[in-house]
């Protein structure tokens, strides 16, 4: 595997989950692939949860990891072309992914949406320049329009506490997940509602949509799944909850790009709370953190047992693990 974007790029999910349970059984099980071979992840965005559990992940198979944090110490750099540089920006990426290419042999990139210019951000400009100019293999920790690390980790997720699940096929009843729209202050990329889409439109499963009219993910995403814009519908018989906000992704108005159409204060009833959840087939919970208590999800249901979001975070480092072996395995 030379990049690693969209749920395509692992090939067949069984397989791949297959070998997640294997990694998990073992995750030690292959740490000499890794041997004198340089995982560099370049963070142009906080973290908590992948950096450490990809550093974790590339430990397990005994790689070495340089972290840079581009706004903690590197040169400012400049992302566009054509630009006269004569601002604080010292530095083009254009110069600097060859460089830091020199350095290693496995390319991390977190670089969030800017969400002011869609074409950009959907091309997935700066994804692609690492890929075209660094020389090595890249994978995505979270860029313009995908989260598929964080997705592989969810559908492991709901693999594991869903074991009939994802086997059932001939003729079963498979399991209902609800990605559900929250309220949050600040205007959020869509990258985590994008990806999950694309991995559970691709999982066996029955999967629905729900979000305030408005909030349409971009068609490539949404593939066939149902959308449902009655919350309460939606949660109806759900086996699984997966709570996230997002910014209008522009598809019916691309004006509204990254926008919250919405005062927040009036969108309070999207907040998953116990009554919420007691629509649902006890439905499990589960959220990418970090999670604005209160906003997107109430105390009482984040700490219920039904809850998933710390197992789903230690997964990270499952699915991690596996990516990073398929890119050394060449
Ligand atoms: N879920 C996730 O990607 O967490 P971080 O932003 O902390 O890495």
């Amino acid at each position: 595997m030379k990049s690693f974007l969209n749920v395509e790029d692992l090939g067949d999910l069984k397989e791949a989950l297959r070998e997640a349970a294997e990694i998990k059984a073992d995750r030690y099980k292959y740490n000499t692939l890794g041997k004198n071979k340089t995982l560099l992840m370049v963070f142009f965005n906080n973290s908590l949860r992948t950096r450490l559990s990809t550093q974790k992940a590339a430990m397990n198979l005994g790689m070495n990891v340089i972290v840079l944090d581009v706004n903690a110490g590197a040169w400012k750099l400049e992302t566009e072309r054509g630009v006269i540089m004569d601002g604080d920006k010292s530095e083009h990426l254009l110069e600097a992914i060859p460089v830091m290419g020199s350095y290693c042999d496995v390319i991390g990139i977190r670089s969030f949406a800017g969400l002011t210019n869609r074409d950009y951000d959907y091309a997935e400009t700066v994804y692609h320049q690492f890929e075209q100019y660094s020389g090595k293999p890249v994978f995505a920790m979270e860029t313009a329009t995908v989260h598929p690390l964080q997705a592989f980790a969810d559908l492991i997720t709901i693999e594991e506490n869903s074991p009939l699940a994802l086997r059932r096929g001939a003729g079963g009843e498979a399991v209902k997940v609800v990605l559900t729209w929250a309220p949050h202050p600040r205007a959020l990329p869509q990258a985590v509602p994008n990806s999950f889409a694309q991995w559970m439109n691709a999982a066996d499963v029955d999967f629905v949509i729900t979000h305030p009219e408005g909030y349409e993910l971009d068609p490539k995403f949404v593939a066939g799944a149902r959308v449902e814009y009655d919350q309460r519908k939606a949660f109806e018989g759900a086996d699984f909850i997966y709570a996230k906000n997002w910014s209008c992704p522009g598809v019916t108005n691309p004006g509204d790009y990254g926008k919250i159409l919405h005062d927040y204060h009036k969108m309070m009833h999207w907040t998953v709370d116990a009554e919420h959840m007691s629509w649902t087939n006890n439905a499990r919970f589960m959220h990418c953190l970090p999670v604005r208590r209160g906003m997107i999800v109430t105390d009482d249901v984040i700490e219920a047992p039904t809850s998933l979001v710390i197992p789903e975070a230690a997964n990270r480092e499952i699915s991690a693990t596996v990516v990073l072996k398929r890119i050394l395995q060449g």
